[in-house]
């Protein structure tokens, strides 16, 4: 008699995907990125990377678990990992935490820039790039000449392909209608011969820079941050990576500084230094550091 292992995890596949082969795979996709696939996901898993089996001429996913963990697969590793992630993103998405940082804590720190002080702010887990952007516009709002000063925006993902395009800047008339109209004519400039898609200006590309950073590993920074966002990344990974992620994020930001997380994210005051000052918005509490 076959054991669970051995059954077949999806009836009828194009190729034959065990319980073994998912378990292999959830454990790479969690050891090497966080991300938690529970079994419920298993459908969602054979149909993203069946399509990576086509696409590389495999006959069933036991070969593509041989080749995802051999020595010699670290590319298509890459690119498992990429097909893992959900990469749902949006301008303005959660507007309220935009529009704090407008009213309440823009004002005085671009005053600060404008003097000449230093000012960074990270998007971690930054997608295709509009979090970033959306960030960006809203310190060119108030402070148009940002590009000239010390003012910078990282924005950062494990998936380069969502880089590439964040860091391309280009977007569909239909991506940018989330952007106040005003803002719009202002921060996005036709691209010559194609009238659907829109580029970011010059000054919003240069706030902002894109590097490859798995949230995992080491993180290369010298400096701190003002102000972090990780929004709807660390519902993805299990309880512990989060609150040492949300931890690591406290040795990195600036005395006071804030942390911006998506609305079905929660940090327990308790276990970690930060305390709740808006809606799903955190400030780094006084000598935590
Ligand atoms: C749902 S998107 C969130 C985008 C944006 N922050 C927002 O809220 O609209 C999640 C992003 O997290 C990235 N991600 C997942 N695991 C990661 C890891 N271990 N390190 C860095 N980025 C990761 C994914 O590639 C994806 O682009």
């Amino acid at each position: 008699m076959a054991t669970r292992s051995q059954e077949l995890a999806v009836a009828d596949g194009e190729f034959a995907f065990t319980w073994s082969d998912f378990r292999q795979i959830a454990q790479l996709v969690h050891s090497e990125a966080g991300i938690v696939l529970a079994e419920s996901k298993v459908h969602l898993v054979y149909s993203r990377l069946a399509k990576r089996l086509r696409a590389i001429g495999l006959r069933n996913f036991r070969e593509y678990c041989a080749l995802v963990t051999s020595a010699d697969g670290a590319d298509e590793r890459q690119l498992m990992i990429a097909a893992m992630t959900t990469n749902v993103t949006r301008f303005f998405r959660e507007p309220h935490h935009f529009e704090y940082l407008r009213d309440h804590i823009f004002p005085s720190l671009l005053g600060g820039a404008r003097r000449g002080g230093r000012v960074r702010v990270w998007s971690a887990g930054c997608s295709s790039g509009e979090e970033a952007y959306s960030i960006g516009i809203s310190i060119l709002e108030l402070l148009p000449e940002a590009a000239g000063l010390d003012v910078r925006i990282l924005a950062s993902d494990i998936d380069t392909e969502m880089l590439r395009r964040g860091s391309e800047g280009q977007y569909e008339k239909r991506q940018i209608e989330d952007v106040p109209a005003e803002m719009r004519r202002k921060w996005f400039v036709p691209v010559i011969g194609n009238k659907s898609v829109f580029e970011v200006s010059t000054e919003l590309h240069s706030l902002v820079r894109f590097r490859e950073l798995n949230l995992l590993n080491q993180w290369p920074m010298a400096g701190r941050f003002d102000i972090i966002f990780c929004r709807n990344v660390m519902i993805y990974f299990d309880d512990k990576t989060q609150n040492e992620t949300w931890k690591r994020f406290s040795e990195v930001l600036v005395p006071g500084g804030l942390l911006c997380i998506g609305h079905s994210e929660r940090i327990s005051a308790a276990s970690q230094p930060y305390d709740l000052i808006g809606q799903t918005i955190y400030r780094l509490r006084r000598g935590a550091q």
